[in-house]
């Protein structure tokens, strides 16, 4: 059932988004009231879901955007720093919790700006052996990962933090839950643009361009 108060539009805009940002936020960092979060890419598809997710379970919200830094403060983001402009290894202290979208450096320099036993999540960079392990994949999947993700791993230890890789899992319990706070408004779903199944080519290609405010939706009649 999708929630009451949505279009068919915007439930569409939900699933990869929302259950992306509940099994980071809620599972795997386990983020309580209080605490900050480093949410990297506000303006983009899992962001936009993931500062409104973070600001109903009482986190305190840190963001990277450019173009969509007026976007993530309306979503309740607390700091932004645009990336353009400055570094967010150099501004940002002590957090609790990074949640990655990018890979790459942002992810590597992610490391240095958690607290001792801090936790750091990514979607978007290399999966570890243990992801492997968990995922049943076998013994030559796990040492692949292993040797893929071991820069990785060292900055773990080096910061005595803990990196997870995170591959959604689809899940109707968790979607119940996100629908009562989509119901109760705590979070509104941000589409970009909806594009005509004609049109379907266009909207890869827009998706492409990794400049995206929310989500891209194709509408098949
Ligand atoms: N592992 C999984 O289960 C899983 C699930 C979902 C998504 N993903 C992956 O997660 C990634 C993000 O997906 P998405 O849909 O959220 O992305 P997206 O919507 O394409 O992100 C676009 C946004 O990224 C921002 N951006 C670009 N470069 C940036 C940078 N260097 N620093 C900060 N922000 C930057 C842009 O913001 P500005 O215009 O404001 O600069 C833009 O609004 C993708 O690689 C996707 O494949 C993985």
């Amino acid at each position: 059932m999708k929630p009451a108060n949505l279009t068919f539009e915007e439930a569409a805009a939900i699933p990869l988004v929302g259950l992306t940002s509940y099994q980071a936020l809620h599972d795997i960092l386990q983020i309580k009231a209080g605490e900050k979060v480093l949410i990297h890419a506000g303006s983009g598809g899992v962001g936009t879901f993931a500062i409104q997710l973070a600001k109903s379970m009482g986190a305190t919200v840190a963001t990277t955007a450019s173009d969509g830094s007026l976007l993530v403060k309306t979503l309740g983001a607390d700091r932004v720093i645009n990336y353009k402009e400055e570094k967010f290894e150099d501004v940002l202290h002590e957090y609790d919790a990074v949640l990655d979208t990018i890979g790459g450096a942002s992810l590597e320099k992610s490391f240095a700006i958690l607290k001792e036993e801090g936790r750091l999540v990514s979607v978007s960079g290399t999966p570890t052996g243990r992801f492997a392990e968990e995922n049943g994949l076998g013994i030559v999947k796990k040492i692949l990962f292993s040797l893929a993700s071991a820069k990785l791993m060292k900055l773990a230890r080096k910061n005595n933090v803990q990196y997870t890789f995170l591959f959604m899992k689809p899940s109707g319990e968790q979607l119940q839950v996100l629908t009562k706070l989509l119901e109760a408004e705590k979070i509104k779903p941000v589409i970009d643009t909806v594009f005509s199944f004609e049109d379907a080519q266009k909207a890869l290609a827009y998706l492409e361009k990794g400049k995206a405010k929310g989500k891209i939706i194709i509408k098949m009649k």
